[in-house]
């Protein structure tokens, strides 16, 4: 692979649909013949390069990893790492990605994994960046919604929680919005709604999607419900989060109002969005669910390493070094040297690590 070719994948979008539809396929048949693939990874290493927590994202990746015969370095907690004595992303992932094949990376500030695809040496995956973007949670989602609704078009999903910092809930939005004739309903309060570059990219596609604030009146017409636990820390006053927390929760009740064939899904961890009442629903699938996440990897893994995937360029817009981003969560305003660079609409600049935008003088 040349390096300015790495198949990295920062957001769904830097692959072609076709790419999402063939990984999800070999995904399917990677669980229906898992013997076929033992030993396909064999002498290749992942590294892991987590700076949050994780457990299915992170005992996923690795589990598929070792079922493909590969081996895996790398750190779950970023103290035990030379993150504590102050390394920049640029310098842990240049070394990181010379001792492994691939990377995958969970990191809090929003478009930090694109900055460490910059610099590194091999494929870099996005495991999650703040409250931005978790495209291979996507993929998991995508790879459910085709396994068990049997088509990723024609769907209402009804996005429930903390649609503001979900990242899993952004992803997803935008991938379906590649499907045809899908339309959203988005369920929270007005605090926490969809980022409105979400809700322009639904509209550009030409979807339709309506806000509201009550579960209990969206239930009925949906066929899947994308349920969400409220992201305690990507608030800034924990104040706010108390207000938040425990708003909507799905329960037997609210269940009985729902298709006989709606599915529940849910990115995991529940709080408490979920009664654990519900489990036992045979509509309640978000267990099996994280099942479907260990395969598609695989899949992702493989079909990373053997170069099977073309991708686009990690920055298109223009470098404009005087810009800064004005999201503090963005990886530009902490970490040193990196492009500034912006798409440029019609005088709205977006930037191309966290998509805020900002107005031009
Ligand atoms: C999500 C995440 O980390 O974004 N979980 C996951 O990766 N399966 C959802 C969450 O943290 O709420």
């Amino acid at each position: 692979m040349k390096k300015n070719s790495f198949p990295h994948l920062i957001d769904l979008d830097s692959y072609p649909v076709s790419a999402w539809n063939s990984i999800t396929a070999l995904g399917l048949d990677i669980k229906r013949n898992p013997h076929i693939y033992v030993g396909a990874c064999n002498g290749k290493i992942m590294g892991t390069l987590f700076y949050e927590p994780s457990t299915r994202t992170q005992m996923s990746f690795q589990s598929a990893m070792l079922r493909l015969g590969g081996g895996i370095v790398g750190f779950d907690n970023p103290l035990n790492s030379s993150v504590a004595k102050g390394e920049s992303i640029k310098d842990t992932t240049k070394i990181a990605s010379s001792y492994s094949d691939i990377i995958v990376m969970r990191h809090p500030l929003e478009g930090s994994v694109k900055a460490a695809a910059l610099t590194a040496d091999c494929p870099v995956i996005n495991a999650g960046d703040g409250g931005h973007l978790h495209p291979t949670q996507t993929l998991t989602d995508l790879i459910t919604l085709r396994a068990e609704k049997d088509t990723l078009s024609g769907l209402t999903v009804g996005f429930c929680g903390d649609l503001k910092n979900g990242r899993t809930v952004h992803s997803l939005l935008k991938a379906l919005c590649c499907y045809e004739n899908n339309r959203f309903v988005l369920i929270s309060t007005d605090e926490l709604k969809a980022p409105t570059y979400i809700k322009d990219r639904i509209s550009a596609a030409g979807k339709e999607y309506v806000e509201v604030n009550s579960l209990e009146e969206a239930i009925p017409e949906l066929d899947v419900l994308y349920m969400t636990r409220i992201q305690r820390e990507r608030f800034a006053d924990p104040s706010e989060y108390e207000k938040q927390k425990h708003i909507f929760r799905l329960d037997k009740k609210k269940m009985q109002a729902a298709k006989g064939d709606m599915i529940v899904l849910h990115p995991l961890p529940r709080v408490d969005e979920i009664a654990v009442e519900v489990d036992n629903d045979p509509r309640a699938l978000y267990f099996k669910q994280a099942n479907y996440g260990m395969y598609v990897r695989m899949s992702l893994i493989l079909s990373v390493l053997n170069d099977d995937i073309k991708t686009a360029p990690l920055l298109n817009g223009e470098v404009m070094p005087k810009v800064c981003c004005r999201n503090l969560k963005c990886i530009t305003c902490s970490e040193e040297a990196l492009p500034h660079s912006f798409r440029n609409h019609g005088g709205v600049l977006e930037c191309e690590y966290c998509d805020e935008r900002l107005l031009l003088e």
